[in-house]
């Protein structure tokens, strides 16, 4: 592992913003990684058809190369460019990437042979996506290549929805962080992959996100993807069932009368709107409590403080997270899905 001094720019004022793009700009041209914000989460971002360069995103990561990244693509005409649509779907896809690009919406298609191996981990797919976070975009026209990007942390950890989470998971491990405050969705894309069929396409949601069913339903069958772990290994190599997991065991409490505390044993609860009436206040003497969404149990400001929480409750050093669950639609799907994975680990 090599070591680096990490730089965080700032971008909050004209000059700095253009300095802090110019030089992620400088370093992703000499084919190092740079971690940049996007409207999803921070991703650590290189080159995506230069594979020694992508190469230092496994070694920044310490991510298994069976895992595939998402390229990122300056705009939806670039499409050609690292994939072969296939005939059937084409009226679909371009429907789709005129509505939701840029944006949270990561779509699987056939690679072409320049997109590196590295990348798609093997796979014969690759996964492209268009980001709509202004500074994200500056970089990507000024470098003129498509970047490949996973979330900017350490592999198996929680994704980074600010400069210093991403500080927390890579300093020292690489050059730059240019920092455009936090996420504003603070959940990962929603990834779908497009099946032919009569006589309507399937749209498969291989990882639910931002982009929920109710949005896709207008372009297709919405399909989600089974939850069991062999599934998941086959589909989105880097759904494993441990990922998203605090180091923290964490426990979703789908029913507060299950819950029995233990002897001696510190407890921290993640709260969806903190309302007594929901059962999971008063369950025991919390060493802290969270919320998600204070008061209202609105899910789109939960998805911005979620990795926040969990990685806040995560430095408390208790025993045990407790997470009460959310509604299970719209976003809320995709926080339940991640508090499935995180507490399968304990
Ligand atoms: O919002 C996002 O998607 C963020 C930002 C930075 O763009 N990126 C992100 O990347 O979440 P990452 O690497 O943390 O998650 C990408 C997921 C992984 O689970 C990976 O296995 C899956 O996408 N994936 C990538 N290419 C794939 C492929 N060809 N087939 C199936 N799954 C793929
Ligand atoms: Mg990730």
């Amino acid at each position: 592992m090599s070591t680096y001094v990490t730089a965080v720019l700032p971008t909050d004022q004209p000059p700095l913003m253009h300095q802090a793009v110019d030089e992620a700009v400088r370093l992703l041209k000499e084919g190092e990684v740079v971690a940049l914000p996007t409207e999803t989460v921070y991703g650590l971002a290189a080159n995506a058809l230069d594979a020694a360069a992508v190469a230092k995103i496994f070694e920044a990561k310490e991510r298994p190369s069976f895992d595939p990244l998402i390229v990122h693509l300056a705009s939806k005409d670039q499409i050609d460019l690292v994939a072969d649509v296939p005939p059937e779907i084409s009226a679909t896809l371009k429907k789709m990437v005129e509505r939701f690009w840029p944006g949270p919406l990561t779509i699987l298609l056939p690679k072409k042979p320049i997109v590196p191996d590295l990348v798609t981990a093997g796979l014969p797919t690759v996964a492209v996506r268009v980001s709509s976070n202004p500074i994200f975009r500056r970089v990507i026209t000024g470098l003129g290549k498509p970047l490949a990007a996973p979330s900017a942390n350490r592999f198996g950890s929680i994704s980074p929805t600010s400069a210093s989470a991403v500080q927390a998971e890579l300093d020292g491990r690489i050059h730059l962080i240019v920092d455009a405050g936090a996420c504003m969705f603070g959940l990962e894309s929603t990834i779908i992959k497009i099946e032919p069929g009569t006589p309507k396409m399937f749209i498969d949601i291989v990882r639910p996100g931002p982009i929920t069913p109710e949005d896709l339903k207008a372009y297709g069958k919405v399909r989600q993807a089974t939850r069991t772990v062999v599934d998941e290994a086959t589909a989105a190599p880097g759904q494993l069932a441990s990922h998203y997991a605090p180091k923290t065991p964490l426990r979703l409490l789908e029913r507060p009368e299950d819950f029995i505390p233990e002897e001696g044993k510190r407890y921290a609860l993640m709260s969806y709107r903190g309302e007594e009436k929901d059962g999971y206040l008063n369950l025991c003497d919390w060493e802290e409590v969270m919320m998600l969404s204070p008061g209202n149990g609105k899910l789109p400001e939960a998805a911005v403080r979620f990795f926040y929480v969990l990685r806040a409750l995560d430095k408390l050093g208790v025993d045990e997270i407790i997470a009460e669950p959310l509604h299970e639609h719209g976003m809320g799907i995709a926080m339940m899905d991640k508090l499935r994975r995180a507490s399968r680990r304990v």
